[in-house]
């Protein structure tokens, strides 16, 4: 048996726009709605989890998880500047309390990816108010987020938003269909999350950091594949790292490698397993991104905030999952304080630009009927969880 240490977490996780439907107040459904960017399909009703988020999270529980990921969408709570949406705050309350009842620690990202269509035309996070504006923002979810929510995640993978408002090439959220990094951006990024985690700081019991998406970069054999790995990797990956030093702890989100040769990131070597969304199968990620995100934060502690494989064969589901935690483990023994696994993604979900070809869920969802069909995958985890051992 492998035990994971008393407490840990095991959970799934989800982002608002991803899954809740029709979050048409946000950046993202215009994108969907404006002709010749490369969208695959609007996310329309996603899978209704607005409406039918009890009956998801129950799915989660009765199985034997202990936790639930989920976002806000700040498009809902404030959908104009400085006007706050009580009846959306009593919702997501509503979704707090929820977890809380069916033994669920909620893990609540105030930021997935989206804003509200005003914050786009205010200019996005170039606008120099940007992190005074997530901080009133923060402010306004103060009153539910007290009593009972002990983790809040500000802002979602800053190191991939960074590069997806780097330019128009967004097809696939890896490293190679990303623009290169908008660096004025991250920078508004990092200066929101730590306005955020400022006013976060007057609510009792509550940690607070933010999630990264560590890309596991590598180098080949050439000559100079290291220096450009260090020039490439470092504005993508690293810098975000090192910021998190001090934070309460760092959310770390992996899927896949990507080699890095001496004129830059490369494709999936000839002959790799792929997935649905075209990444290479290699379930060690979450396990290197844990050691990089302890070494560059300074030893902050790790919540596995996203780990998880697209794919129409759950039982290479189950397969990557078991491979990902039984590294995960090592590094528990090593010394690395790891406190929880929260595996992508409770539901089939809007893969963004891919649209919902590519099934990363515990859960399978009819989109036209919304029947929810759990997975063998989820009841495999739920046994680990119950278990808290491999
Ligand atoms: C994001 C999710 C996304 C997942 C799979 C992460 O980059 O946080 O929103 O669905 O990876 O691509």
């Amino acid at each position: 048996m492998l035990a994971f240490p008393d407490g840990f977490l095991w959970g799934a996780a989800t982002a608002a726009h991803q899954v809740e439907g029709n979050n048409v107040n946000s950046n993202w459904w215009v994108m969907e709605h404006t002709p010749g960017l490369p969208i695959a399909e609007p996310s329309g009703d996603a899978v209704d989890h607005y409406h039918r988020f009890p009956e998801d999270m129950r799915l989660l529980a009765d199985a034997g998880l202990n936790s639930y990921r989920f976002s806000i969408e700040w498009a809902r709570v404030e959908p104009e500047p400085g006007v706050v949406s009580q009846a959306s705050l009593h919702h997501y309350r509503r979704m707090i309390d929820t977890c809380l009842d069916l033994g669920l620690e909620p893990v609540v990202t105030l930021m997935h990816f989206t804003v509200p269509r005003w914050m786009n035309a205010a200019g996005f996070w170039r606008n120099p108010a940007a992190p005074e504006l997530f901080a009133r923002y923060t402010e306004a979810l103060l009153p539910i987020l007290g009593d009972g929510v002990r983790y809040v995640c500000t802002i979602n993978e800053p190191n991939i938003a960074a590069m997806l408002a780097g330019g128009e090439k967004a097809d696939n959220l890896v490293a190679n269909g990303l623009p290169n990094p908008d660096l004025g951006v991250a920078d508004a990024l990092l200066a929101s999350h730590r306005r955020s985690r400022e006013v976060l700081a007057s609510v009792p019991d509550l940690q607070s950091g933010w999630t990264i998406a560590t890309q596991d970069f590598m180098p080949t054999d050439e000559p100079g594949s290291l220096e450009k790995l260090r020039e490439y990797g470092y504005p993508r990956d690293d810098w975000y790292l090192e910021q998190s030093a001090g934070d309460d702890f760092v959310g770390v989100q992996a899927y896949t490698r990507t080699f890095v040769g001496p004129e830059g990131p490369l494709p999936v070597p000839e002959g790799a397993e792929t997935t649905l969304t075209g990444w290479e199968y290699f379930p060690r990620a979450a396990a290197d991104g844990i050691r990089s995100a302890w070494e560059k934060s300074g030893r902050t502690p790790i919540l596995v905030t996203e780990n998880g494989i697209a794919t129409a064969d759950d039982q290479r589901r189950i397969d990557y999952t078991d491979a990902s935690l039984r590294a995960i483990h090592e590094t528990i023994s090593d010394g690395i304080d790891v406190r929880g696994y929260l595996h992508w993604s409770a539901l089939d979900n809007y893969e963004w630009a891919s649209g919902y070809r590519p099934t990363f869920g515990l859960i399978e969802v009819d989109r036209a009927t919304f029947a929810r069909a759990p997975k063998p995958s989820l009841a495999w985890l739920g046994a680990v969880a119950r278990r808290n051992a491999l």
